[in-house]
């Protein structure tokens, strides 16, 4: 642990805390593992009956790391690499089958994965001031963590299209609007109110979360969408596209 991400337990509650705020939280290959092992050992313990997740600083999270995007492609891009074994699709496994309450706590900017993973969380308490962005199309890549299902799901086919197509930022009033967020709150308060709704849902009996998790979601299904997404996410990343955009962000 390089104290990238950290973790508290406050009574049945983990609390996990993305904490790159140099980096506006940009998620790294290492963070991604430690994600993964927090949620797996939140899984099996039955001590822990809700996961929070938050972040640092003023932004909640400027989506993967692009440096880990360019040094990684050699591997990401090579068919010969099982895609359940890259740190992503280790973590994008663990949210899609966690069946325990996941909550998370959003504030300011928040970008590819950093809004695709909210899909995942069962309740998102979000700051006024957030600014959701989705530029997978815009960096020639294809949408993830199964939002090519999710998202239409939410929001319609049009506007979740109109959302990555057309560069749009969505602000918490629209969240709150299109059912993408639960609770909206003064900058500043979404960790606390987070805690409230954590511990509302870790009162909750255990097996009647698990039984309406399931059958509210199909983890199944949408892991094969997540595996699909990702089998194309990883051609499109060796594309001139992506590479030409990924060092544009590079060289600034
Ligand atoms: N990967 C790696 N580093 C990132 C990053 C990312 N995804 N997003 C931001 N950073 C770094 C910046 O390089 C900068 O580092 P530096 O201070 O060493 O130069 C630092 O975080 C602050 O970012 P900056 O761009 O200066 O902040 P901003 O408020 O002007 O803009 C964003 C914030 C999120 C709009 C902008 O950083 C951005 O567009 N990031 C890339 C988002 C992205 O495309 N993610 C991949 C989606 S698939």
């Amino acid at each position: 642990m390089n104290g990238e991400i950290t973790s508290e337990i406050n009574g049945n509650v983990l609390s996990l805390t993305l904490n790159r705020p140099e980096k506006k939280n940009a998620l790294t290959r290492a963070m991604y593992s430690e994600l993964t092992e927090a949620l797996e050992r939140a899984g099996g313990d039955d001590a822990i009956r809700c996961v929070v997740i938050g972040a640092a600083g003023p932004d909640f999270c400027a989506g993967n790391d692009i440096g880990d995007f360019v040094q990684g492609v050699g591997a990401f891009a090579s068919p010969d690499v099982d895609i359940e074994t890259l740190p992503v699709f280790r973590f994008l496994k663990a949210l899609t089958f966690f069946q325990k309450p996941l909550v998370c706590a959003l504030q300011g900017q928040a970008v590819g994965v950093g809004v695709t993973l909210l899909l995942h969380c069962d309740l998102v308490v979000a700051a006024k001031d957030i600014s959701l962005s989705l530029p997978f199309l815009k960096l020639g890549l294809v949408p993830e963590a199964g939002s090519t299902l999710l998202l239409p799901q939410r929001l319609g086919y049009s506007r979740a299209f109109g959302w990555m197509a057309l560069g749009e930022k969505i602000t918490s009033a629209e969240a709150l609007r299109l059912g993408l967020v639960n609770r909206v709150v003064e900058p500043g308060e979404q960790a606390a109110a987070a805690q409230d709704m954590a511990a509302t849902a870790a009162a909750l009996s255990p097996s009647s979360v698990r039984y309406t998790k399931g059958m509210m979601r199909d983890a199944e299904s949408l892991w094969e969408v997540v595996r699909e997404e990702g089998r194309i996410f990883r051609q499109q990343l060796a594309s001139p596209e992506a590479r030409a955009a990924f060092a544009a962000f590079m060289n600034k």
